[in-house]
């Protein structure tokens, strides 16, 4: 039985997780693979950065590049984040023919194609179970378990943070900052959150699906994406009366192409989203994560767990390490592919020219011909309205109107709010949230 050899750069939360995790469960990995794993080395940004386990001194570097070009290190792991360095350290492990594991998604988002080529160029592989929704196997999902499907939909609560954000709105009423706020304080966010509640972080992660399942890269700048910062505690409030919850979604939607599936056109967006009470995502709630997927032979699946965090994020890494040192004993590096473009001509679909149903929220003064007015507006744009709530308000005051727009265009519907806006009757910016039906 051949030993592989484990070189780590990442000493960190992650780091030290996968560290946690080996040593508690080394043993049964090993006797389930048949091959036993060793960490030989780990480069760490300081022997005494903070970090939830500890490491043994004796296994510490401060050099990566001590680790990477050592002649024992069989695989390694890149598990320090960042787009620059980090690409660096991949690029040099892959042009050595080591197979890499990466929790690293906005490396993978925006390098991808680079990185996936020169594996392919180095006759080795990339693994990044870890970049996607920590420990749910999502990526071993799309790649092997639905290899036989097409992927017409992906619906995914991939930003714990958001979610938890989101879930404490609806539960205590509250407003974003004021939770964002306690958030921070308990460690929920991060004291620079826009990576996560202005929908970054989502885009990375709904990027990475996107291209696995449709078999072109989506880098960042084509998805569009909108964060969760201007949803209020009111939208919660009548969103809730309208039977529905607001979640932050990542979505993925394959369109009619007509070329069979070799040239795909899709929707890859971030945005909050109406989701009706009944749905089994509108349930998945603080800083859990869920993935929803549809394949045209399998139907409905449903992924659920932690999708951040040491342990999560290392049994994720222990999934690819097992992959990788079983790959690289039996020589079956291209068992199942990581990533491969099979998809020419692949296209994104503008967010204006996607289809959906839509929440609208506006501040209006309570006067004869108000609705008229407002209604007109979406008529003349063929845009219907399924259903209006308006709490009993004061005539001449001002007083929330909230309504439920069929199936319209994005574009068109913008373009009605912007002239709805100016009408004199309208005070402020209207609120518009998309609802997703799941048809
Ligand atoms: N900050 C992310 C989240 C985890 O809140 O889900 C890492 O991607």
């Amino acid at each position: 039985m051949r030993q592989v050899n484990l070189g780590m750069i990442g000493g960190g939360t992650v780091g030290s997780g996968v560290y946690h995790a080996l040593r508690l469960n080394g043993q049964l990995l090993a006797s389930r693979i048949g091959v036993p794993i060793r960490i030989r080395k780990i480069a760490v940004k300081a022997f005494d950065e903070p970090r939830p386990y500890s490491i043994p001194r004796s296994l510490m570097t401060l050099d990566w590049q001590r680790v990477v070009h050592d002649p024992e290190v069989d695989i390694v792991t890149e598990l320090v984040g960042g787009t620059t360095i980090a690409r660096t350290m991949v690029l040099t492990a892959l042009g050595l023919g080591k197979p890499v594991i990466t929790a690293n998604k906005a490396l993978l988002s925006a390098h991808g194609e680079e990185l996936f080529a020169a594996a392919k160029k180095n006759r080795t592989n990339l693994y990044y179970e870890a970049s996607v929704c920590g420990g749910i196997p999502i990526i071993k999902s799309l790649r092997e378990g639905f290899v036989g499907n097409r992927i017409t939909h992906l619906y995914g609560i991939v930003n714990g943070t958001c979610n938890y954000i989101l879930t404490r709105m609806k539960l205590e009423g509250a407003d974003f900052d004021a939770v964002l706020k306690d958030a921070q304080a308990q460690g929920y966010a991060e004291a620079e959150p826009s990576l996560d509640v202005d929908g970054y972080d989502a885009q990375h992660k709904i990027g990475i699906l996107a291209s696995l399942a449709h078999g072109f890269w989506v880098k960042p700048g084509r998805i569009y994406v909108e964060g969760i910062r201007a949803i209020t505690r009111l939208d919660m409030q009548y969103a809730g009366q309208l039977g529905y919850t607001i979640k932050l979604l990542g979505i993925i939607k394959a369109q009619p192409d007509g070329t069979g599936g070799r040239a795909p056109r899709i929707q890859v967006s971030v945005y909050p989203t109406l989701v009706p009470n009944s749905h089994v995502l509108a349930s998945v709630n603080h800083v859990f994560n869920a993935v929803f997927v549809r394949g045209d032979v399998v139907g409905d699946t449903l992924f659920y767990g932690r999708g951040a965090g040491k342990d999560a994020t290392a049994s994720a890494v222990l999934s690819d390490l097992a992959d990788a040192a079983l790959d690289l004993t039996a020589g079956t590096k291209n068992r199942v592919p990581a990533f491969v473009p099979h998809a020419r001509g692949g296209t994104v679909v503008p967010i204006r020219d996607v289809v959906s149903q839509y929440f609208v929220r506006l501040n209006v003064v309570d006067r004869p011909g108000t609705l008229a007015r407002i209604s007109r507006v979406f008529g003349d744009a063929q845009i219907g309205i399924s259903s209006v709530i308006q709490p009993e308000g004061r005539q001449g005051g001002s007083v929330p109107l909230i309504m439920m727009l069929h199936e319209a265009p994005n574009g068109a519907v913008t373009r009605a709010l912007r002239r709805i806006q100016k009408l004199p009757v309208v005070r402020g910016r209207p609120v518009m949230i998309r609802v997703e039906n799941f048809q």
